[in-house]
């Protein structure tokens, strides 16, 4: 396997909404590292083609269907993957997020823009390509670029395999019937066996269907989504294609992540520095205006302020710490009744409880310095980050154990602690109670400073790196390449 075109909606450091980010950050690097020749396709958006100017036209697309002609640009490199912007102003220059405008509603014509972003692939990776250098691999990345199995089912002649991972299942890019003429689709894909869902079309079932192979984010993640329950309607689509469907739990990305190295923290340390982590718990208390010490707890939350994260819980959880004596401090945007409820929160518990809404990158790695232990009580979690950052800091984390966050968080308890496994604390009932009891067992391991070492010390000495899961990435491409040849 030798070269692989890696299709994603965000392009870090200017586009980041999430893990997607982190993740076309740091694997196709991780594959290069390996041998494998890998290129990142993005949309061009305005900010990161401003901050390209080098940027050269290396192909034109006519416009075709409702699509507009459009441009293929080479622009340097993300972490050394060189990148392929997809240059198509009326798209791609615009204001606000990848998928929202300023006010945070979806674009109108959210169906076109990724279309056409899926397209391109499929079209890099065929006979009718315009570049010398042609992908046996279109790595596709949730349901904006989902939709390129479908478009390179339509090429002729030879074409690449493609992989679709799914990074979140509740995004499935689901739109009117009315959209697959305008997408340039024929009436023929319009079927249970291709784009339909339920007789609208839907770009991720579509990738889910036509794709060679399909990988989830964790081992965990990938057996929830095919029940009825996590499934999110498509757990019997997916059940059917079990044998094609993989869980590789994300890595991270090491450098970026490590208090020994990091600039945005108050002060690096690693395990035998511990003790310098309470710099950083007294430069965040001052950062969030609480009440400064080690009498309390911290708790810390950097998060995407939404259902799946179980934000609500951590609202519920500020209100009933009544005398217990933890702190917490929340960064997030989102939802805005979630961002009201907690900004509400902060100005009734002053000093006690700090609330910042908004993105900041250089205060999540303050958070997860700073803070004692990290908060991720999600309904579910494909993979999680956080959590990982988190132990990679001597932040034990407290999650529920659903998804990516079951199969990388440890519950400390007797048993594990003495086989010294322990990591964090988890809990599995999806409730404010559940998270209540189990912030109290941390608290109770907090006051033990023997057991909380032991904690900080495993999940400081793990290794998230992505070299192994990169590894897991190369079996599936060739299981693919390898499917298309019989
Ligand atoms: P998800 O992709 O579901 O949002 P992950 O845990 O995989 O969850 O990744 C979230 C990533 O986004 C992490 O790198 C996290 O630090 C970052 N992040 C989320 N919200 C914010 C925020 N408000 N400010 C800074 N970084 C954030
Ligand atoms: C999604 C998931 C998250 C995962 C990330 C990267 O946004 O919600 O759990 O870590 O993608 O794969």
């Amino acid at each position: 396997m030798h070269r692989v075109l890696f299709v994603s909606p965000e392009i870090p450091p200017w586009v980041k909404s999430g893990g997607l980010g982190d993740v076309t950050a740091a694997l196709p690097a991780a594959l290069r590292a390996s041998s494998v020749d890998t290129r990142v396709l993005a949309p061009g958006y305005g900010v990161a083609l401003e901050a390209l100017p080098g940027a050269v036209c290396v192909a034109q697309f006519d416009a075709h269907a409702a699509f507009p002609a459009c441009r293929l640009m080479s622009a340097g490199d993300v972490n050394g993957a060189p990148l392929l912007l997809l240059d198509c102003p009326e798209y791609f220059r615009r204001p606000g997020t990848a998928y929202q405008d300023s006010a945070f509603a979806d674009w109108p014509d959210n169906h076109l823009r990724f279309g056409l972003l899926s397209r391109v692939a499929a079209i890099l990776g065929s006979a009718a390509s315009p570049l010398a250098w042609r992908p046996d691999v279109v790595h596709c990345n949730d349901w904006p670029t989902a939709l390129a199995p479908a478009y390179l089912r339509l090429a002729e002649g030879a074409h690449a395999v493609s992989v679709v991972a799914i990074h979140n299942l509740s995004h499935q890019g689901v739109f009117d019937a009315a959209t697959l003429h305008p997408l340039g689709l024929p009436l023929s894909m319009f079927a249970i066996d291709g784009v339909e869902y339920y007789g609208k079309l839907s770009f991720l079932k579509a990738g889910i269907f036509y794709a060679q192979r399909l990988v989830t984010v964790s081992p965990t993640y990938a057996r929830e989504i095919q029940t009825e329950e996590g499934g999110q309607g498509l757990g019997g689509l997916l059940r059917g294609r079990q044998r094609e469907l993989i869980g590789i739990l994300n890595g991270i990305d090491t450098k970026v992540w490590n208090p020994a190295m990091d600039r945005r923290i108050a002060h690096t340390y690693d395990f035998s520095t511990i003790a310098r982590k309470s710099v950083n718990k007294l430069a965040l208390q001052r950062r969030f205006g609480l009440e400064l010490g080690e009498e309390r707890m911290l708790l810390g939350v950097v998060s995407r302020l939404a259902h799946q994260k179980g934000i609500d819980w951590v609202v519920g959880l500020g209100g009933a710490l009544g005398n217990l004596p933890v702190q917490l401090a929340v960064l997030g945007s989102g939802e805005k009744e979630l961002e009201e409820d907690l900004t509400a929160l902060a100005q009734m518990h002053r000093g006690r409880i700090g609330v910042v809404i908004g993105f900041d990158e250089v205060l999540a790695h303050l958070i997860e310095a700073g803070c004692d232990a990290f908060l991720m009580p999600s309904r579910f979690e494909p993979c999680g980050l956080n959590q990982m950052y988190s132990l990679r800091y001597g932040t034990p984390p407290i999650v529920r154990a659903t998804g990516g966050l079951a199969d990388t968080v440890v519950d400390c308890d007797r048993t594990t602690l003495a086989a010294g496994t322990a990591n964090g604390f988890s809990f599995v009932e999806p409730s404010m109670a559940a998270l209540l009891a189990t912030v109290r067992r941390a608290l109770d391991a907090w006051n033990t400073p023997t057991v909380w070492r032991t904690l900080q010390k495993r999940g400081m000495s793990l290794d998230f790196s992505w070299s192994a899961s990169a590894q897991r990435y190369l079996s599936v491409y060739q299981a693919a390449a390898r499917d298309s040849h019989l």
